[in-house]
């Protein structure tokens, strides 16, 4: 997969692009990340992105053109390729980002990420651009570098070749795995000691019987989500996340 970030903070991607997993699946070449400094593409000689809201009101909005000048450079330069793609805009106003949209945009060959500031960018950029618009959240961050970091992460770890194990994310809270049929929380995880403290590992899981081992599991999966999220045993439907495995 190929991923194109538009920030005008380029140097915030460093530290989350430059470790673990997305720095081990950028070796492998599983992925390429291209983070472009959008001020590259204002044709103003301060190199200025942003101006006074139109009717007036409290501080700047980013304008168009230079999202539309870097997108129209990137799809140039991906277009020989013909790759499979998804503008993205990043908004608090977007659809919100879960498991099942990661492992949709995972399908993809490429992404292009739009990062705002300020109080939000041009709206004829959400027109003109953005096939999707994205938010992490019903709450507002100063700009849209942290969700474009989000998503990033959540996606490359679900390319082929992204984990050292594959099967980590195929059996993971939110999705339909090995153990559970549809999309719960996962069961709960122990490692040594077996005896913490008079803290004990269920016996179940030192036992050695794996189809007990799954049986337990399956149960916790569900205990657990009924407890802390009920609301995911109503709201997910089977068939669409499952759909989004093909
Ligand atoms: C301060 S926010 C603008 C908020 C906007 N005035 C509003 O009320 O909806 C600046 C930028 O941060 C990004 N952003 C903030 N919160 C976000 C969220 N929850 N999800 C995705 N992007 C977000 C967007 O790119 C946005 O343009």
């Amino acid at each position: 997969m190929r991923i194109d970030v538009l920030t005008i903070f380029p140097n915030m991607f460093d530290a989350v692009l430059g470790e673990s997993i997305v720095k081990r699946a950028k070796e492998k070449r599983v992925v390429e990340i291209n983070i472009i400094d959008l001020r590259l593409f204002s044709k103003d000689k301060h190199k200025k992105v942003d101006d006074k809201p139109f009717g007036g009101g409290p501080g700047m909005v980013m304008n168009a053109e230079p999202f539309f000048e870097a997108v129209n450079y990137i799809r140039k330069k991906t277009k020989d390729r013909r790759l499979k793609t998804r503008t993205i805009l990043l908004t608090p106003k977007g659809k919100k980002f879960d498991q099942a949209l990661a492992l949709k945009l995972s399908k993809y060959e490429h992404m292009a990420l739009l990062c705002g500031h300020y109080e939000g960018i041009d709206e004829r950029v959400a027109e003109g651009l953005a096939d999707d618009e994205i938010s992490i959240g019903d709450f507002i961050l100063t700009g849209g570098e942290l969700p474009a970091m989000v998503i990033i992460d959540s996606v490359v770890r679900l390319l082929p070749g992204a984990l050292g194990d594959e099967n980590s994310s195929k059996d993971e809270s939110f999705v339909v795995g090995a153990v559970s049929d549809r999309p719960l929380l996962e069961y709960p995880h122990y490692t040594r000691p077996a005896d913490y403290n008079g803290m004990k590992v269920p016996d179940v899981l030192l036992s050695g019987d794996h189809e007990k081992i799954k049986e337990w599991r399956k149960k916790e999966a569900l205990k657990v989500t009924k407890k802390k999220r009920p609301d995911l045993l109503v709201k997910t439907s089977l068939t669409e996340t499952k759909g989004f495995r093909k």
